[in-house]
């Protein structure tokens, strides 16, 4: 029997990336091209100098994916493309591409849930099984979830204001550490000494899962505002180890509460997963990892380039979804808003 071969395009947000993966799990090629440079002058990702750069890029990307895999159009087995959510200019050129590799190649589409690809990728890296804790922070959610199977998503918490990547950004913004922030303040954070502001926990100690960001957002600026135009670069590292400290301390106690929810109707989940972006913070994987090993459950952390956006977790939620044939039309529409759970709004 033939091997399962799928091509995966994601360009829900700033990264235009193309990805072939097999069916057993064999990443044949990853090329992801960030657009950092094109929003950094605006601190933030710009909707439509995004979907452009996306257009001018995806052609040629897919094309490096299809060389570097050794393959041809002839030897996929489907194209998956993120259908949603996100930045709907940028996904419409991904899925528009896709749909027309599926109608010229004669080949199944897949669209793709961009938070799905998120959520299987531990499947891809390590091989977790069925049913996970999963725990999504990107630059748009930060989500608790039950991973129950391919489609089958609930939620037990969500932010009731901004992401916890949003708020890394922002406070990266505020400390003029530059764009992307996640990764500047995890840097900057690394010579200061996270003790030195305090800072508040949102959520800590409160029932449930849901997470807070915006008054730790607000604390940090007020903070920085005080410290005025002649601030010191320690203390500047000093405020982003504070921060850092304050958003993973919140992040780790509500997940500590999710934990124990998960353990209770789950008895035979073992396991942690943590996707999205903001996985890539090795301070986060830490602190987890005593989390996980009090908590005697396993932890699963993809590696940093397949936490932030990439084709080949788009490319194995396809595979996932091929081995089950669940397929979409060529009219599928692309989606700015999608929920994993679709009983949780928003
Ligand atoms: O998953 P992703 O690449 O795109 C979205 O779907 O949002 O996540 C991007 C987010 C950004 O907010 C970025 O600042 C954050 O992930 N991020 C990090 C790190 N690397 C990326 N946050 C904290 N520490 C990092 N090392
Ligand atoms: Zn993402």
């Amino acid at each position: 029997k033939k091997q399962i071969v799928v091509l995966g395009l994601e360009s829900s947000c700033d990264e235009t990336a193309a990805s072939v993966v097999t069916g057993d799990g064999a990443i044949l090629s990853n090329v992801v091209l960030s657009q950092t440079d094109a929003h950094a002058p605006f601190g933030g990702v710009v909707p439509e100098i995004a979907a452009r750069a996306h257009i001018v890029q995806m052609d040629r990307l897919i094309a490096q994916a299809m060389t570097d895999a050794n393959i041809d159009f002839s030897d996929l087995s489907a194209v998956a493309a993120t259908a949603g959510p996100g930045l709907i200019g940028g996904v419409l050129v991904g899925l528009m591409t896709a749909k027309a590799i599926a109608a010229v190649a004669d080949i199944p589409l897949i669209g793709i849930n961009h938070l799905e690809g998120h959520a299987l990728t531990a499947r891809l890296t390590e091989k977790t099984t069925f049913p996970y804790l999963l725990l999504l922070v990107s630059g748009g959610h930060s989500q608790l979830l039950v991973v129950e199977a391919v489609g089958k998503y609930r939620r037990l918490g969500t932010t009731i204001d901004d992401a916890v990547g949003e708020a890394f950004d922002k406070t990266a913004k505020m400390l003029e550490l530059g764009f992307p922030g996640g990764p500047a303040v995890e840097r900057a954070a690394l010579s200061g000494d996270p003790k030195k502001y305090a800072l508040p926990r949102p959520m800590k100690g409160r029932e449930g899962c849901n997470f807070s960001f915006s008054g730790l957002k607000t604390a940090v600026r007020q903070l920085r505002e005080k410290m005025g135009p002649n601030a010191t670069s320690q203390e500047i590292s000093d405020l982003a180890a504070s921060f850092q400290q304050a958003a993973i301390d919140s992040l780790v106690n509500r997940t500590q509460h999710a934990v124990d929810i998960f353990k209770d109707e789950f008895p035979d989940g073992d396991t942690l997963v943590v996707a999205g972006g903001v996985a890539a913070n090795q301070y986060l994987k830490l602190e987890l990892t005593k989390l996980t090993q009090f908590c005697k459950i396993k932890l699963a952390v993809p590696p940093p380039a397949l936490c932030t956006d990439n084709g080949a977790m788009i490319a194995w939620a396809g595979v996932e979804k091929y081995k089950l044939g669940q397929f979409d039309s060529l009219a599928l529409a692309a989606r700015a808003r999608w929920p994993l759970d679709p009983n949780a709004e928003p």
